[in-house]
């Protein structure tokens, strides 16, 4: 027998405007994410810049509204000085996090280039791994003072008159983790962030600041780390946070496709810690929750930093996604726009190749894998408020998670034109789902997209680039209030609802 679940979806049930910048995108100097990524000066499609036009493209159908840059575990033993100037007298150095050579052609005023052809907001990571308080506001300054002065002055003597005025930047990354060049205790880490913060805002009280999370929830220090992060921090930092990334190589295909679950209890945790913190401080500020790096990751292929030969630009974690993992990055989607009240930013990890949704080939083409899809048709399509959606549906049992709903779904609401979009996944590998929606009176659909495959572990690639592409789904049907339709076994679907003209 076909499973049912029912849902209501309601503009009066809102929990918060969308914000544009959940649907973010992450640019590290790792791999080949830069380097024959998004910078390739000599391929066929480079601009004047040496930026890839044909990833640029694919970055702004992607829909990413803002993109964090360098790093990552590079930001943390990275001199920013090294990747400004005229490119010739440029260092080359060793990164130590990736084990790579780093010929520092792309650095700060290249980024900044980029992300104003993407059309993206820069979001910034300083570096406190192995550098503090007077290197970060000297990039600060170098970045954002008009002129004037000596660093400000030096970057429009390196081209760039106007100030890039970059309103969001990480104090760090990872620090908590033992990997990180730098690595701290929250003790330290809490002094030198609070100490960071103090400077930058003197500098401008308008900068919004991050402070480091922890690297992922499975830290021995998870919860602690951000309680007594907050406790230093807490006036002085707008957002705590959140890495997670979900490996689909350990077996486990119902955890797997349970990690928007997984994804809620970080969230809900690390909300509830950042407010338990606040209590004690007797503050009324709510902390932010920036969930800077997510993604699905096959990370148990990967044997650790120390694996690896040194090198420029390898091929590092270029992992091909396939149907079901696309179905688990439309889950997590729908997680964070279902926290909208709490997360206000977030960015998937990363952009190009590295564990990316564009992938390209050095000379080569650029092709979407399959996570491109729904995040394209999420950035697109997710706008207003994000509306209460509670599925009443039966639950998957999980190894790793216990009970689950099987259902996971989302909604916005244009009040402008009232459209509704529904964002909804079917977690059951064995079977369809029948779902029947009640909806405000006088709505029709008028767009019926799914992700779903006869075969999940189908992928995308340069000889087959559109092999999975999300399709139009079957059976839906609209009658006074109520919708329809069927979720097919481990899917993500999509349907647009607005007035009837
Ligand atoms: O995105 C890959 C790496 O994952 C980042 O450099 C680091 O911050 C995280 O551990």
């Amino acid at each position: 027998m076909t499973a049912t679940a029912r849902l209501t979806l309601d503009p009066a049930f809102r929990i918060a405007p969308v914000e544009p910048r959940l649907f973010g995108s992450f640019v590290e100097h790792m791999g080949r994410c830069v380097y024959t990524g998004v910078f390739e000066p000599g391929h066929p499609l480079a601009d004047a810049d040496g930026f890839r036009t044909d990833v640029l493209e694919l970055t702004r159908e992607l829909g990413v509204t803002l993109v964090r840059y360098p790093g990552g575990n590079f930001v943390s033993n990275y001199r920013w000085e090294d990747g400004v100037g005229p490119v010739r007298e440029r260092p080359a150095r060793l990164d130590l996090a990736w084990r790579s050579l780093e010929g520092n052609a792309f650095g700060l005023n290249e980024f900044m280039a980029w992300a104003a052809k993407a059309g993206v907001e820069p979001m910034m990571a300083l570096n406190l791994g192995t550098r503090g308080v007077a290197e970060a506001l000297e990039l600060v300054e170098y970045a954002n003072y008009p002129g004037g002065t000596r660093l400000s002055d030096l970057r429009r003597a390196h081209g760039a008159d106007k100030p890039h005025d970059v309103r969001l930047w990480c104090l760090g990354n990872e620090l908590d983790g033992p990997w990180q060049m730098g690595h701290k205790t929250a003790l330290e880490y809490g002094r030198l962030a609070a100490e960071t913060a103090r400077a930058l805002k003197r500098f401008d009280r308008d900068l919004s600041l991050v402070a480091c999370g922890s690297s992922n929830s499975g830290m021995p220090t998870f919860g602690a780390w951000e309680a007594e992060t907050l406790e230093a921090t807490y006036d002085m930092v707008d957002y705590i946070s959140l890495h997670a990334y979900y490996d689909p190589s350990d077996g486990d295909a119902d955890s797997f496709l349970a990690s928007g679950a997984d994804m809620d209890h970080m969230i809900r945790s690390i909300a509830a810690t950042a407010d338990h913190v606040g209590a004690k401080l007797r503050s009324r500020k709510k902390i932010k929750l920036s969930f800077d790096e997510w993604n699905v990751w096959y990370q148990s292929r990967f044997h650790g930093e120390s694996s690896l030969e040194w090198a420029e630009h390898p091929r590092l974690i270029e992992d091909d996604y396939d149907v079901t993992d696309a179905v688990v990055v439309g889950s997590l989607l729908i997680t964070l726009l279902r926290n909208a009240d709490r997360v206000g930013v977030a960015c998937q990890a990363q952009l190009a190749n590295v564990i990316a949704p564009i992938r390209t080939e050095p000379g080569g083409p650029a092709w979407r894998q399959t996570i491109f899809h729904p995040f394209a048709l999420t950035a697109r399509y997710a706008r207003g408020e994000v509306l209460r959606v509670e599925p009443e549906c039966a639950a998957i049992t999980t190894g790793k998670y216990g009970e689950v709903p099987a259902v996971w779904a989302t909604a916005t609401h244009r009040e402008a034109t009232g459209e509704i979009t529904l964002f909804a996944v079917n977690r059951d590998r064995h079977g369809p789902c029948a779902l029947d929606v009640a909806l405000p009176a006088g709505l029709v659909a008028v767009e019926h997209l799914e992700l779903a495959d006869d075969d999940p572990s189908a992928r995308n690639s340069a000889a087959d680039p559109a092999r999975v592409v999300p399709r139009p789904g079957t059976g839906l049907r609209v009658e006074s209030r109520r919708a329809t339709l069927t979720l097919p076994p481990a899917s993500w679907t999509i349907v647009r609802f607005a007035p009837q003209e």
